[in-house]
């Protein structure tokens, strides 16, 4: 029997993701292969986390999670100073990019997104029958004017990606605060800040610091990204207290398990661990940014764990760093890549192997 799609979701691919690197490994015979090709932390979580999942007994195995991640919601709470009530935790940021529209939007109300920027807003609105409507960012940042001009009577939810996946780039706060002051208050902006631990800033400059102010703002965080917790599957989301209730009513109650609370509580409280990753981190980003401009390469300034520039030809490019064990892609304009930010060594020899292949 031949399953018909719904017409909202025809035109939706599925997701290809990058080789696993033991995969290209033993195809290319490599002795290593890294992948930097899906901004995943490569430090890799703190060793605090490992130990929590092995000394994990199992005992409460047999019995639902729960549903609320008391210990992980306290701990957040104390964090961002915010409301407990205010948190609700997904299975990865993913589950709430799917879950936000399944709940507010109607088919035919619009989706107002910045682009280039993370594409499953945009796809998993389309699965509801949102219309999308991006405006391209302007002079490597966010076309602040144009996003207010697109607002119409259908917006329903306003995507702003900050730092912003794939360009790198940060909006100060203050730019944040002065779109929301023209939002009008009926339409819901979700301020994803799923890098921001890798800008270094202070919580002062996060949209968290505003969140009282705007009763239509919402703030997204994941355990992914800078706290290398990808494989274990944990965001979350601060919301104000109407709109936590209808989406904690529309998510699965058990979205989250027990072992990831576990684990990425674990993570939370090594706070130095994760001070060290994103001073690493930061070294590193100066270093690939004096090469950018050494090289002239136009690239986007970078605030995260990855950069975005442009090559003259990025397919050969790729190839041949495939070949010595880099995975790299190219990222919504043609010979552009974006690359994930590799550790001090792998970052010498990327250098040099690029150095060579671009001269
Ligand atoms: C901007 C942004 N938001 C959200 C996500 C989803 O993260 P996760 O589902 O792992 O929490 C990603 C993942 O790459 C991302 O880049």
């Amino acid at each position: 029997m031949k399953h018909e799609a719904k017409r909202s979701t025809a035109h939706l691919s599925r997701y290809v993701p990058d080789l696993e690197p033991e995969q290209l490994q033993e195809q290319m015979e490599l002795e290593q292969a890294i992948r930097l090709s899906m901004n995943e932390s490569v430090y890799g979580p703190s060793p605090k986390v490992i130990e929590a999942i092995q000394e994990w007994t199992g005992a409460h195995a047999h019995r639902y999670p729960d549903t609320r991640l008391t210990k992980l919601r306290h701990a957040l709470a104390t964090y961002h100073n915010v409301h407990p009530d205010a948190f609700v935790f997904t299975n990865g940021l993913d589950e709430m990019i799917q879950t936000l529209p399944r709940t507010f939007v109607e088919a035919g109300d619009e989706v107002l997104v910045h682009t280039p920027t993370f594409p499953e807003y945009a796809s998993q609105a389309q699965v509801d029958g949102a219309r999308i409507v991006a405006v391209p960012n302007k002079n490597f940042g966010i076309d602040w004017e144009g996003m207010r001009a697109a607002i119409t009577d259908r917006t329903k939810l306003i995507y702003l990606c900050n730092p912003n996946n794939p360009t790198a780039s940060l909006e100060p706060l203050s730019s944040i605060q002065a779109f929301l002051d023209q939002v009008p208050a009926h339409i819901l902006v979700v301020l994803d800040e799923a890098y921001f631990e890798f800008t270094g800033l202070p919580e002062s400059q996060s949209g968290v610091a505003i969140f009282d102010q705007y009763p239509n703002l919402m703030i997204m965080r994941t355990f992914s990204k800078a706290y290398g917790l990808a494989n274990i599957r944990c965001g979350y989301s601060i919301l104000h207290e109407a709109a936590a209730e209808i989406v904690d009513a529309t998510r699965t109650p058990f979205n989250v398990s027990g072992l990831t609370e576990l684990a990425a509580l674990a993570g939370f409280q090594d706070q130095a661990y994760l001070a060290e990753v994103v001073e690493a981190t930061r070294l590193e980003r100066e270093k690939w940014l004096a090469f950018l401009d050494d090289m002239q390469l136009t690239h986007y300034p970078s605030y995260t764990n990855f950069v975005m520039f442009e090559v003259p030809d990025a397919a050969q490019l790729i190839a041949n760093l495939r070949e010595h064990g880099y995975m790299l892609t190219t990222h919504s304009f043609p010979n552009w890549i974006r690359l994930t930010l590799p550790n001090a060594q792998d970052g010498a020899r990327l250098r040099d192997l690029m150095r060579q292949a671009l001269s």
